[in-house]
């Protein structure tokens, strides 16, 4: 496990640094959420005590009701969500687990933060399983993904068991390939069309941030609405405050 989590901490090092030129003047997502609410604690600051008690009163029960939705598998909001992840590490082996992957708790980045958003919104939670696994060691992937990439690929995924148009709200996460979605993605979007559902990405990187990937999605599916997503580095994973983000993220989007 030690050797696990040094061979994570050496490959974040060394993509953040192979990809300095391209992520040193970006701000993560998470970062700046983290500000909004800054801000926002500072405005409700000014309003009175008895009003504070009562939101705090508020947030508790919504906490409670979100949780117990959770459970249920049911949404807390009132529509129905889905909650999609992509990760070399989803294979269809459960033991598998990827060195190009930083971890947390026991999964990847990637779903680190889908189990945070599946805990707190409910909804259904589905990894998007590729048909042939990916390489787990970080060379191999990396060359195996340059060249997906460049030759266009569209590789398969497993059927996931539900139909994803038909849902209200669509959580999408993934990694930052070569400064991209995976093209494991780009097939996930050219299979389905979202017209009229709501598309709310979320993604890992290592300094690329979004990589622009929010307004590959637009493009890609000109008939939903994808809302403006959270991107995280990956060596923020399992942090406290990674978590605040993401959850302070989530209170942000108009999800009713
Ligand atoms: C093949 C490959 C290519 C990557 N390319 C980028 C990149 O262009 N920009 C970036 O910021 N991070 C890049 N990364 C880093 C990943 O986005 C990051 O490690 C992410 O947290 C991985 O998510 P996971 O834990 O779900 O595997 C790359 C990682 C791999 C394995």
């Amino acid at each position: 496990m030690q050797i696990k989590k040094m061979t994570s901490l050496v490959l974040a090092a060394m993509i953040s640094l192979s990809l300095a030129a391209c992520g040193s003047s970006q701000t993560t997502a998470a970062t700046s959420g983290q500000t909004s609410q800054q801000e926002v604690n500072a405005q409700s600051a000014d309003s009175s005590g008895a009003k504070n008690a009562e939101s705090a009163q508020d947030e508790g029960k919504a906490e409670v009701q979100q949780t117990e939705a959770a459970a249920k598998n049911e949404s807390s909001v009132g529509k129905n969500i889905l909650i999609l992840y992509f990760s070399a590490d989803n294979t269809r082996d459960v033991d598998v687990i990827s060195s190009a992957t930083p971890m947390a708790d026991g999964t990847s980045s990637v779903e680190w933060i889908a189990n945070i958003i599946h805990e707190n919104v409910g909804g259904d939670l589905i990894p998007i399983i590729p048909s042939e696994d990916y390489p787990l060691e970080y060379d191999a992937l990396a060359d195996y993904a340059k060249k997906e990439r460049d030759d266009g690929g569209r590789p398969a995924f497993e059927d996931l068991g539900v139909d994803p148009a038909s849902y209200d709200l669509v959580f999408v996460g993934y990694p930052i390939w070569w400064y991209e979605m995976p093209m494991i993605m780009d097939t996930f979007f050219d299979t389905y069309d979202f017209s009229g559902v709501t598309i709310i990405p979320f993604n890992t990187h290592a300094g690329s941030s979004d990589g622009g990937t929010y307004s590959d999605i637009r493009e890609l599916e000109s008939n939903a609405t994808v809302l403006d997503g959270l991107a995280v580095r990956g060596e923020d994973v399992g942090k406290d405050s990674t978590k605040e983000a993401v959850l302070s993220w989530l209170q942000g989007l108009d999800l009713e």
